[in-house]
């Protein structure tokens, strides 16, 4: 009996290793560098997916037919567009505030406009995961209009998902390969096991809430700095490097300070993150065709350093170590990364809400009380004064 209580009572920092679920919609093997979305490895959708097909495979737990994927997309292309409300409220926000906030609180708003909540009616399911996957990169390419007191470009009808974003994003149709590598990049982000901002959406999703404000709790989770925010932060690393001659002077300052290294490190991976190795590849075909970046040399000599310095502790490059490089190459404005990391996540959400909801357990974790018992109740007169 007491040795089960200590296992029960064991407290591990971050959760790690400890599992708070069983779900059927990704793998990961950290040792091996393995990735896999309902047991299909990701290399092999990278190369012969879509994104849209992904996100079908991991909401509905297998790949569709041709007629399924055709109706898939035809309901997203109908759904893309905003209401002018919509629109209006995001008017209102400050231009200076981050994407991911301004896509937090309008992702959020969707629920006031799709308010009539029916989570055991598969209709309801199906329209709300369309409604989210269409709407939100309009709203995350309007936010980067309109901050700049531009109308948002309405999405356009004969261009698919990955190529459509890109046309509202930068005013212009995309090259057809920047527009395949983008929808390679949101396949390699559309899932990734229970990490924070899918736990969060599983949190927020047992409590029976609308999908809308389960998303917006995710969003909120991703933009930090040690989660999806860090595809931001490398870039900024990148420049600060500034060149090849500068990579280990870099990385011995921030060995001697103990910084952490953007990039680089994952709490599951112990090797180089299967994604990151997709999108090195990316990169490379990208540069081939539209010239080169001073930055992809910076980091390449910078990853080989780092897993000089760091590979003996299990920290390799991570997904978001070369998508960032990806992105600006594409046009896309390096605050706009993580709410593009979101577009790309929103699949794995819903596939994690809709498993949820199938078998519901409101979360409700324990926590390990250190504070004191029995504390009288001290009159103001008797207290000692408390930095505030
Ligand atoms: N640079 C330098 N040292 C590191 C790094 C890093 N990026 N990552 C881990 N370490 C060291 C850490 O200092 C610690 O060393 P020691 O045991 O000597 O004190 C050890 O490795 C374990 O680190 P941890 O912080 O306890 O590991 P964690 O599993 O809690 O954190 C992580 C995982 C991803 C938050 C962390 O590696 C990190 O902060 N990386 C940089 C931010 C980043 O790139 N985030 C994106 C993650 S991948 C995409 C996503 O999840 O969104």
């Amino acid at each position: 009996m007491a040795s089960k209580m200590t296992t029960v009572c064991e407290y591990k920092p971050g959760l790690e290793g400890i599992p708070a679920a069983q779900s059927s919609i990704s793998y990961v093997d950290g040792q091996r560098g393995i990735l896999e979305y309902r047991g299909i490895g990701i290399e092999e959708l990278a190369q012969k997916s879509t994104f849209l097909e992904t996100a079908y495979l991991l909401i509905w737990g297998e790949l569709p037919t041709k007629e399924e994927l055709e109706a898939f997309k035809r309901d997203i292309l109908y759904h893309r567009r905003i209401k002018y409300r919509i629109k209006d409220m995001m008017k209102c926000f400050p231009e200076t505030g981050h994407p991911m906030d301004a896509l937090q609180a309008s992702a959020a708003a969707l629920g006031l406009f799709y308010s009539k909540r029916a989570l055991d009616n598969p209709d309801y399911i199906r329209k709300a995961v369309v409604r989210i996957l269409a709407k939100i990169p309009t709203m995350v390419a309007a936010f980067k209009q309109m901050r700049k007191g531009n109308e948002p470009v309405q999405p356009c009808d004969h261009l698919d998902y990955a190529a459509n974003f890109l046309y509202m994003l930068n005013e212009q149709e995309p090259d057809p390969l920047a527009a395949h590598l983008f929808d390679v990049c949101l396949m390699l982000h559309a899932e990734h096991t229970i990490n924070a901002s899918t736990f969060s959406a599983m949190v927020t999703a047992s409590t029976l809430t609308d999908p809308y404000a389960v998303v917006a709790s995710a969003v909120g989770t991703l933009a930090g700095p040690l989660h999806g925010g860090a595809n931001e932060e490398v870039i900024t690393m990148l420049e600060a490097i500034g060149s090849v001659d500068n990579v280990h002077p870099y990385l011995e300052d921030c060995l001697q300070r103990k910084s952490k290294i953007m990039g680089f490190g994952h709490r599951v991976y112990k090797v180089k993150d299967p994604r990151a190795k997709i999108l090195q590849s990316l990169v490379e075909q990208l540069f081939d065709k539209t010239g080169g970046d001073k930055y992809y040399e910076i980091a390449v000599e910078f990853e080989k350093a780092v897993e000089e310095k760091l590979g003996y502790k299990g920290i390799y490059a991570n997904v978001d170590f070369y998508s960032g490089l990806v992105y600006r190459k594409l046009g896309i404005p390096t605050d706009l990364f993580t709410p593009v990391f979101a577009i790309a996540r929103v699949a794995g959400w819903l596939a994690h809400w809709k498993e949820q909801l199938g078998e519901n357990r409101i979360y409700r974790p324990t926590q390990i009380y250190t504070g004191s018992h029995a504390v009288p109740y001290l009159e103001m007169t008797q207290r000692d004064p408390y930095p505030y």
